[in-house]
Parts: structure tokens; C-alpha cells; sequence
């Protein structure tokens, strides 16, 4: 194993050099603090390495993501979502038989108790959908007792993922249809698209199944996201399966992180109402003095084209003309990109359309509402952060996550009695 040397007052120490089968190399600082008494520093955990993790493997410099090793270009043309649900989750591809099964347990876990689906019913209808699947979720530790312990055994951890991919699908659809007055529709036992549709819209068109089937797949795993950092970070406290999953939908509500999809449509709207001068909102986003944001532009990782936003690219106008749907910020946001792309600010700063940019246009042609894109995201997401939170489970070697900082506050204060303030 190669070696980093640091050098520090005077001493000097050896640190390994660990290297991933992608060819990635970290620098392991497990012993740091006992042989140094230093700790490293690093805002926003930019060139921190968490874990290691078998399951998604990105570059962001050369644009390449893998599930499981299989490039997702392979993935989006030729799979479909619960096949690479069962692959992220449980390593390989399935065969018929494994596939078959999977589904049908998904099927068959779909009701949500009826108690929970009185409790739709009770939140103000303009509870944003986030907040009322996180809460729904959380709540599943509920009616699901024998699932919410510490330790499932590997039927009862089975038993859980099916409820999870069963039932917020289902919770998502009673929650559309109660804000819209309209009775809930009870699991089709259809397969997952057809039936989250089934349930939501009544007789889906099978092409907009299709169109949604390939977005899930492209928004499944996306290895240490924020939210998927935030489901190891409360899973490896060993809170329940539920309490994790939901705080994974809390974190990707962000405007940051999922909720960019709803704001990407937003924006689009708003150029457009404003006449569709995109190039103005360039120079804003540009802007320092303004808050304003090019949104669905600009990754942490990709320093180059997001794939899966190529994919949906090419996907938006295959599924709008096969709706029959016109959507004028699709050229807004084609012209916003050839701007973007051409302009020195986004080009010096390596800042490309990622996987929001384009999906709410979809979304929005599939008949989904604007406030319920980011839910959309939950279900794709879902198996990937499954996966990740059954790979640091099932790792002897997980432990909480507790990292450290470095204090710079007051040093010497002392109490003052409130009458001497
Ligand atoms: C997702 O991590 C994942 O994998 C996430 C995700 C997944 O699948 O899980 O891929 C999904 O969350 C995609 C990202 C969706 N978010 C957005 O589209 C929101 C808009 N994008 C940005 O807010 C931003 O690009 C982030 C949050 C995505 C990344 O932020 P970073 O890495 O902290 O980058 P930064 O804020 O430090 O920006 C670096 C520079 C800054 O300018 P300078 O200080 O160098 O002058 O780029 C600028 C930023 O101001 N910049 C932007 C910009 N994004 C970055 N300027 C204008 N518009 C933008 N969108």
C-alpha cells in the first residue's frame, strides 16, 4: 500500500494510501488524532471520503456513473426501475424468477393502514408533500413495530424494504387525490410506475409509465449525496429503518439538493412570464450582489456534463412529442443552457446542467404538479438510499458517525447575573 508522508512541528508521520477498484485513492487518516492530536478540516466535506461503498461509482470529471458497476447509459436504455431497484439493493441484476418476486412483494406491501390514510386527511392541504411523506414515513415506525427495532433479521430487513417501496408510493397518491377532493384509489396491484400512476391519475398512459419508469432509474443512487450522507449519518446511530428514510426525505427537500427540481420550473416560469429573456437571468445568476441562482446548474462532483441530465434531455422532447405536449421553457431552458455553456462565468467555473434541469419539464408534461417534483425524487431515490443504509448496517466495521471540529469561540467568559446585563 502506498504511503502520504505529513510533516508537522517538527515530526513527520506515515499516513496509508487507500485505493478504491475505480482507481480512486484516499489518504486514510484513521489514526490521525492518537499519533498527532490533529484533526483535518474540510467545509462541506468536499474531499472527504465518508465510506467505502460498493454500490455507485461516479466521476464528475469525466461525466461516468455506474450502479453496481453497469454505466447507466446501459441501465436507462435497456432496464427498467424495479430491476435496478433489486440490483442497487441487492448487488446483482436479478433473474426472471427474483424479479417476478420482487414485484410481487412490492405489490403485495403496497396498503397503507387505514389509520394512516386518516391521517392524510388531517394535514392543512397546504402542507407541502414533503413534509407530509417525511411525517407519513416516520409514522410507518408506528404501524410497523416489529420492523422499527434496532436489529431486523434479514426477513424482517426485507420486509421493510418492501414496505418502503410499497407504501410511499401509495402515501403519495392518497395525499394528491385528498388535496385535489377526489377518494383515494387503493394499490392497482399493477407494477410500481403503473401503479403509482394508477393510483394517482386513474388509467395511466402506459408511454408516460415508461417515461416516468426512466426517470426513476436515473435519479435511484447517486453514491454520498447530501441526503444520502444524512441516512448513513442517522442510520448509524441505529435508529430505526423509517426515522432514517425520513430524514433522508428531509434532507433532500432542500432547494440545494431535490427540491432544485420544483425551483428549476419555477425560474422557468418566471423567465418566462417576464417575457423569456433568459439572458437577464444569466446576468442575475451571475451577480454576486444577487441571490438569484441559475437553478438546476452547477454539482458538486460533476466538473462536467451530469449524464443522467443528457439523458433526460434527449428524453424530454422524445416524451413531449409523444404526449403531444408543447411546453414552451423547454426552449427557454435549451436557450439557457446554450447561454450557460457558452459563457465564461459557467464555463470557468464548470458549472453544467445537472439531473434537476430538465426532469420538471417532464414531470410536468406527465401531468405531475409542480409542489410534488421532489416527491418524484423520493420514489426514484428510495432503493439507492435503501441500499446505502443496508451496506453500513450490514458493515461490522460501521460506527456512529460523530465527526469533530475545531472550536473558536469565547474562552474565558463568566455567568453575569440578568439584573447586571
Ligand atoms: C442534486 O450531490 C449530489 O449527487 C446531488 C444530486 C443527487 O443525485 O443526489 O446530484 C442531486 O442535488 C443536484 C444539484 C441540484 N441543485 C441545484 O441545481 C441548485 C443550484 N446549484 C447550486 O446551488 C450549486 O451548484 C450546488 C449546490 C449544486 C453545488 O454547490 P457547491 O459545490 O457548494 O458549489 P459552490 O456553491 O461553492 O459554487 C462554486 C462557484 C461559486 O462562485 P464563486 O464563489 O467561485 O465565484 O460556482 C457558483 C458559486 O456562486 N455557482 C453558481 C451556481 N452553482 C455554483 N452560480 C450561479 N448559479 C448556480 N447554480
Amino acid at each position: 500500500m502506498s504511503k502520504a508522508k505529513l510533516s508537522y512541528d517538527g515530526n513527520e508521520i506515515e499516513l496509508d494510501i487507500f485505493e478504491g477498484t475505480e482507481g480512486e485513492r484516499a489518504i486514510d487518516i484513521t489514526k490521525l488524532r492518537g499519533e498527532t492530536g490533529l484533526v483535518t478540516i474540510d467545509s462541506g466535506y468536499g474531499n472527504t471520503g465518508a465510506c467505502t461503498s460498493a454500490i455507485t461509482f461516479l466521476d464528475g470529471e469525466k461525466g461516468i456513473l455506474k450502479y453496481r458497476g453497469i454505466p447507466i447509459e446501459q441501465l436507462a436504455e435497456n432496464s427498467n426501475f424495479a430491476e435496478v431497484s433489486y440490483l442497487l439493493i441487492n448487488g446483482k441484476l436479478p433473474s426472471e424468477t427474483e424479479l417476478e418476486n420482487f414485484r410481487n412483494e412490492i405489490k403485495d406491501h403496497s396498503d397503507i393502514p387505514k389509520e394512516l390514510a386518516n391521517m392524510i386527511k388531517l394535514f392543512p392541504k397546504s402542507t407541502h408533500p414533503m413534509g407530509v411523506i417525511s411525517s407519513l414515513v416516520c409514522a410507518l415506525s408506528g404501524f410497523h413495530p416489529e420492523l422499527a427495532k434496532e436489529n431486523l433479521s434479514p426477513e424482517e430487513m426485507d420486509k421493510a424494504i418492501y414496505t418502503l417501496l410499497g407504501q410511499i408510493k401509495t402515501m403519495t397518491a392518497a395525499y394528491y387525490r385528498t388535496i385535489n377532493g377526489q377518494d383515494i384509489v387503493a394499490p392497482s396491484k399493477k407494477y410500481f410506475c403503473q401503479d403509482f400512476l394508477t393510483m394517482m391519475f386513474e388509467e395511466p398512459d402506459p408511454e408516460v409509465s415508461d417515461a416516468l419508469d426512466k426517470l426513476f432509474i436515473l435519479h435511484a443512487d447517486h453514491e454520498q449525496n447530501c441526503s444520502t450522507s444524512t441516512v448513513r449519518m442517522v442510520g448509524s446511530s441505529h435508529a430505526n429503518v423509517f426515522a432514517t428514510i425520513s430524514a433522508g426525505i428531509d434532507a433532500l427537500w432542500g432547494p440545494l439538493h431535490g427540491g432544485a427540481n420544483q425551483a428549476v420550473i419555477e425560474m422557468l416560469d418566471e423567465i418566462q412570464a417576464d417575457g423569456g429573456d433568459y439572458k437577464k437571468f444569466l446576468e442575475k445568476a451571475k451577480d454576486k450582489e444577487d441571490p438569484f441562482r441559475l437553478m438546476g446548474f452547477g454539482h458538486r462532483v460533476y466538473k462536467n456534463f451530469d449524464p443522467r441530465a443528457k439523458i433526460i434531455k434527449k428524453a424530454c422532447d422524445t416524451i413531449l412529442s409523444k404526449l403531444g405536449v408543447e411546453d414552451p421553457v423547454l426552449d427557454i431552458a435549451k436557450g439557457l443552457e446554450k447561454e450557460a455553456l457558452e459563457d465564461k462565468y459557467f464555463v470557468d467555473r464548470k458549472l453544467y446542467p445537472n439531473v434537476d434541469f430538465y426532469s420538471g419539464i417532464i414531470y410536468r408534461a406527465l401531468g405531475i404538479p409542480t409542489d410534488f417534483f421532489t416527491v418524484m425524487f423520493v420514489l426514484g431515490r428510495l432503493p439507492g438510499w435503501i441500499a446505502q443504509w443496508k451496506e453500513m448496517r450490514e458493515d461490522p466495521k460501521s460506527r456512529i458517525c460523530r465527526p469533530r471540529q475545531i472550536y473558536v469561540g469565547e474562552t474565558n467568559s463568566e455567568f453575569v447575573d440578568i439584573k447586571k446585563r
